[in-house]
């Protein structure tokens, strides 16, 4: 793993830190969410560590099939959906604690992310949990949500061109996120499309945005996670990680 490397970038030092932070939270017996991207990444492999050497019992749902296969990969047993308890005479927890990164964080813990093409699964994942700790290094922290960071909308294939135009009444840029070692489309794990709605001076009104997309026929799911963060923990080069919550 790259997290052995001795030249680690101090940018993956701070990821690394943010991982072992959060795997760190994990107590036996939890139902986890498994989230996708290179500092969650970190994590997973923290807890499978834990599970080898700690014995510890998690079990975890992923939030994709690259998540699926790094579980896989250290020993973290999975979890669906339909195992969890959702009945309607259930109480409790459906999952105790997921874990996944960001592309940025704003001040009040909004999130955008997707930049892997998981966000609809993500938010699935994360909306079930108790507690959403969202690892990070200090590049994904913002001022201004959608500075630097386009906002990822998963899409019907038929609906692009109409989801574009609806992207450009509402101020953005779209541009249909194009395969790399594949010719055409990025497809996501559902079979769709993501559209990359880009906000050059930032976004004036995330929650107003978060609405107008939900709504918009053809779109399943896009990026903005609003008041769903309920930890930030920014790691740092030097090992050290930092604390936000709400
Ligand atoms: C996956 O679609 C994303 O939401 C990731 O969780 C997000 O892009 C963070 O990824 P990194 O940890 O690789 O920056």
């Amino acid at each position: 793993m790259a997290s052995d490397s001795p030249t680690l970038s101090a940018q993956d030092r701070a990821k690394r830190a943010a991982g072992e932070a959060a795997a760190a939270l994990v107590t036996d017996g939890m139902r986890l969410g498994l989230g996708t991207g290179s500092t969650t990444a970190f994590a997973l492999e923290a807890i499978g560590r834990r599970v080898r050497e700690e014995g510890l019992r998690v079990a975890g749902v992923p939030t994709s099939f690259a998540a699926e296969r790094l579980a896989r990969q250290h020993g973290l047993p999975l979890l669906s959906l339909a195992d969890l308890p959702l009945g309607p005479d259930e109480d409790g927890p459906v999952l105790h604690l997921a874990l996944d990164g960001a592309d940025e964080v704003s001040p009040a813990l909004d999130l955008i992310k997707g930049r892997g093409a998981a966000h609809t699964r993500e938010k699935v994942v994360a909306a079930l949990a108790d507690r959403f700790v969202v690892l990070a290094d200090p590049s994904k922290e913002v001022e201004r949500l959608g500075a630097s960071m386009p906002v990822p909308v998963e899409v019907l294939p038929m609906a692009e061109p109409s989801v574009s135009r609806e992207i450009r009444r509402l101020g953005g840029e779209p541009a249909l996120r194009m395969g790399q070692k594949k010719d055409g489309p990025v497809v996501t794990d559902q079979g769709l499309w993501v559209i990359d709605a880009a906000f050059a001076s930032g976004i004036d009104d995330p929650a107003a945005l978060a609405a107008a997309l939900s709504e918009t026929p053809g779109v399943l799911d896009h990026g903005l996670f609003l008041g769903m963060a309920t930890d930030v923990l920014i790691g740092e080069a030097d090992g050290s990680t930092r604390h936000r919550s709400r």
